[in-house]
Parts: C-alpha cells; sequence; structure tokens
C-alpha cells in the first residue's frame, strides 16, 4: 500500500514561496514546459490553501479543458455499460461539466448539499493516516492537476479526472459516502501502522478497485476503474475473487498497471454487509485475528 507514495510526484516549497514538482523523467509531461509550469503553479494552490477558505481556482489551458471533455465524453459511454447503479445515480445527481474541467470548488458545492461531502486541495500524497481519517468528517483530498494531454486513457498518477468522476459521482450517492465515511472512522480508530495498511488494502480493493455482479453482469463500482477509460474496457477478463478481508489484507498489487485481481462484491447489500461492517467495528485485534487467520491456512 505504501508504494502508493511513488505515484505522487515529490513537492518542494523553494525559498521564494513558489512550489516545484518534481516529475520523472518517463513522466509523458516531462519535457512539457508549459505542462510543468501548470503543475508547479497548481501545486502551490494546494500547499497554500488553509482548511474552511475557498479552494482557489487553477488556470487550466483550453488543451487541458479539451482533454477533460474528451475523458468525459469516452467514460459516460462506457459508464452506461460498465457503472453499477449506485454510481449512476450519484454521477446523475451531481451533474458534473462534461465540457470543461470543473474547479474542486464547484465540486465541493455540488456535492456538500448532496451528502455533506467537501473537498480538499492537496499538492500530492497525503499521508494515509490523515487522507482516510477526514473521510470521517466528510472532507476529501483532491488533487487538482489533470494527465498530460499525450496519454489520456490511463494515468498511474492520481488527477482531477480519477479524484472527481472516480470519486465525486460516488460520493455523491448516499450509500457510498456512507462507506467512505466507515472507511475514515476505521482509519482513525486503529493504531498500528498494520492495521492501518490493512483498512487502507480493503478501501483499494472496494471503493478503488471494487466490481459488484448487478443483473448477471458484472460491474465497476470502485473510482480507479471508473476513471480509466482504458482499464474499464479490461476489468471483466481480470481475475475476480470473491469478497473476502482476508485475501484482501494479504493480496499485492502493483499501482502502475492495470490491476489483474479484483473483488467482486454480490450486491450492495453484501458491500455493507461485509466490508461497511468491517470498517464499522474493526480494531488492531480484530484485524490481527483476520491476519492470522490467513496465515494458518
Ligand atoms: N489509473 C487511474 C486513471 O487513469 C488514476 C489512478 C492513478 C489511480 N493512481 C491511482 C486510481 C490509484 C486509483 C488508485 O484514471
Ligand atoms: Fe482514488
Amino acid at each position: 500500500m505504501f508504494e502508493e507514495a511513488q505515484y505522487f510526484a515529490p513537492v518542494s516549497a523553494q525559498d521564494d514561496g513558489s512550489v516545484v514538482v518534481e516529475l520523472a523523467t518517463s513522466h509523458p509531461g516531462f519535457a512539457d514546459q508549459v505542462y510543468r509550469a501548470r503543475r508547479n503553479a497548481i501545486a502551490a494552490l494546494a500547499v497554500n490553501h488553509r482548511q474552511g477558505e475557498p479552494i482557489p481556482a487553477a488556470e487550466y489551458t483550453e488543451q487541458e479543458h479539451r482533454i477533460w471533455s474528451l475523458i468525459s465524453h469516452e467514460l459516460a459511454i462506457k459508464h452506461r455499460k460498465y457503472a453499477t447503479a449506485e454510481y449512476l445515480e450519484g454521477a446523475s445527481r451531481l451533474g458534473l461539466p462534461t465540457d470543461r474541467i470543473p474547479q474542486l470548488q464547484e465540486v465541493s458545492e455540488l456535492l456538500e448539499p448532496l451528502t455533506g461531502f467537501r473537498y480538499l486541495p492537496a499538492a500530492g500524497l497525503v499521508p494515509l493516516r490523515d487522507f482516510y481519517g477526514v473521510l470521517a468528517d466528510g472532507y476529501f483530498h483532491s488533487t487538482q492537476y489533470i494527465r498530460h494531454h499525450s496519454v489520456p486513457f490511463y494515468t498511474p498518477e492520481p488527477d482531477v479526472v480519477h479524484e472527481v468522476i472516480g470519486h465525486a459521482n460516488a460520493l455523491a450517492n448516499d450509500r457510498f459516502a456512507a462507506l467512505y465515511r466507515l472507511a475514515g472512522a476505521a482509519a482513525r480508530r486503529v493504531e498500528s501502522d498494520e492495521a492501518l495498511e490493512f483498512v487502507s488494502k480493503v478501501f483499494w480493493f472496494t471503493l478503488e478497485f471494487g466490481v459488484m455482479a448487478e443483473s448477471g453482469e458484472l460491474r465497476a463500482y470502485g473510482a480507479g476503474i471508473l476513471s480509466s477509460y482504458g482499464e474499464i474496457e479490461e476489468f471483466r477478463g481480470m481475475d475476480i475473487r470473491p469478497l473476502d478481508l482476508r485475501v484482501m489484507g494479504a493480496t499485492q498489487y502493483d499501482i502502475t498497471k492495470y490491476q489483474d485481481v479484483l473483488f467482486r462484491a454480490e450486491s450492495m447489500r453484501h458491500l455493507e454487509d461485509v466490508v461497511g461492517a468491517f470498517w464499522e467495528t474493526c480494531d488492531d485485534d480484530s484485524i490481527a485475528e483476520l491476519q492470522a487467520g490467513v496465515i494458518s491456512r
């Protein structure tokens, strides 16, 4: 789980007050100076933001708005085929713009009256305990930059498309919003790093990459599948396993590729009964017992 850190580019505040985002040489935007300047400026907004203040507007180029529009269009078609009913209900309630990148402040204002969730800007990696913990209070940390235009269908680096199309549409649904809050409460309750990693893995295999049976078909509700129009075409062919907390806790994943091991809930109710109930009650001891169960098999 903690390997996720490497896919957030390091952000450093300079003495002159500016902020520099270090993109790896392999990043598709590495040599694009216009993109780099945008990334630095957007990271500075998050670094200087204080909770409770409105989220400052990011300046996006016309090309960036066109990327959003292209991805929105591709995903809308695929969501009708592949997304679960509860996610689609959230999306229709939220009503995101499709022709331009919405500002995070705007997303927050659309979302708050629906489920109470608000967005917070994040410059890069947020420590896991904070990232998950504030979900309990209805806050969602979000990146604000958009993926490089040369590779629109998938990015290993979470961007505003993922945070907003993937997560905000789910957060606009009452049942998913309740699950996100429970994940946050669990992250606050557990003490050891091992237990936190377990809670976070369950989040990864459900709210990020979960799939669900619906009317005899396999559909996706995980934000990571629903924000990538490349990955969304592939999930039905992956290794699909029953919803099992122990197995999730013991399964490794590679954040740079399409996820090849996925866990299937039999219904929304099943997800709530297994994963919701786990987050609602888990603590260090119950997690250690779950993990011991896996080892003794
Ligand atoms: N791959 C996702 C997309 O293309 C974005 C993403 C990057 C992501 N890292 C992630 C999603 C980690 C979930 C978890 O939209
Ligand atoms: Fe995510």
